[in-house]
């Protein structure tokens, strides 16, 4: 696991977006050669969604030949290649048993952006959820609820009580997981990713037990860690700091170096 910790939330943010481009341009995706990204919803990816999109008008990065399974369209990506819940369909157990399908007939997830909940969730795995499910509906908590009537003008009436999520075991099962936290109000969840075991209550910890996962994060996120936790990870900054400098670029054939200027 690696934790990187920078200032605040647009740095996280463009940090953890860089990461994203570094690993697909050096994939080299192409025809038949398809990067799998999965993508969350919610508030705190946007920073990340928008430095995507700069680069992608930039022409440093094409979305052509990514595939994403997610509940949002995003950027370029050919609508066959999106692949979303349908909260909708007629038969919901079906639509989630598809949807674990098509990951799986795309090859899986190469990378898993995420976020989490103040409760610890990943995805819509509230506390308690089984570490090894799968895509499934799952009724929201009302931590859940209450933090996302802000969606809904603050009623919470407006908000849904169920949703339809893909599972610990369906993220556990992607290449890599990149989690990005920021904020204090997930500083006890970070807390509960890093430091305490592995929790059915606190869902993003089963992450300890994935073989690649990175969590990028800004200060306020870290409260609740142990300042040594923190200065262990900090003195291993400009080791991380290599996953996104030199910053790789589409403008040219394969992966061509751009002049790194993260700091
Ligand atoms: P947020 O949601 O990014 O809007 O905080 C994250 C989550 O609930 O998983």
């Amino acid at each position: 696991m690696k934790l990187v910790i920078l200032e605040d939330h647009t740095k996280a943010s463009e940090w953890a977006a860089k990461y994203i481009r570094n690993q697909i341009v050096q994939f080299n995706p192409g025809p038949g050669r398809y990067f799998t990204l999965g993508l969350p919803t919610g508030s705190t990816p946007l920073g990340s969604y928008k430095k995507l999109i700069e680069y992608y008008k930039n022409g440093d990065l094409s979305f052509r030949y990514v595939k994403t399974f997610n509940m949002d369209e995003y950027v370029d990506i050919l609508a066959e290649n999106t692949h979303i819940l349908d909260g909708n369909a007629p038969d919901l157990e079906a639509e989630c048993n598809a949807f674990e399908e098509k990951i799986k007939a795309a090859g899986g997830i190469d990378l898993f952006f995420g976020g989490i909940g103040p409760d610890g969730h990943i995805a819509f795995n509230e506390p308690g959820s089984s570490l090894v499910s799968r895509t499934r509906v799952k009724t929201l908590a009302m931590d859940t609820i209450l933090a996302n009537a802000r969606f809904f003008n603050g009623d919470l009436t407006k908000v849904p009580t169920m949703a339809l999520t893909v599972g610990v075991g369906t993220i556990m099962d992607a290449r890599e997981v990149l989690i990005l936290i920021t904020g204090a109000h997930k500083s006890l969840a970070l807390y509960k990713a890093i430091e305490d075991g592995v929790n059915h209550m606190w869902t993003v910890s089963a992450l300890q037990q994935h073989p690649k996962t990175l969590f990028v994060c800004d200060e306020d996120a870290t409260l609740e860690l142990r300042v040594k936790t923190v200065q262990y990870f900090k003195g291993l900054l400009h080791v991380h700091n290599k996953l996104v400098e030199p910053l790789y670029s589409m403008k040219q054939n394969g992966a061509v170096k751009e002049a790194a200027c993260y700091f």
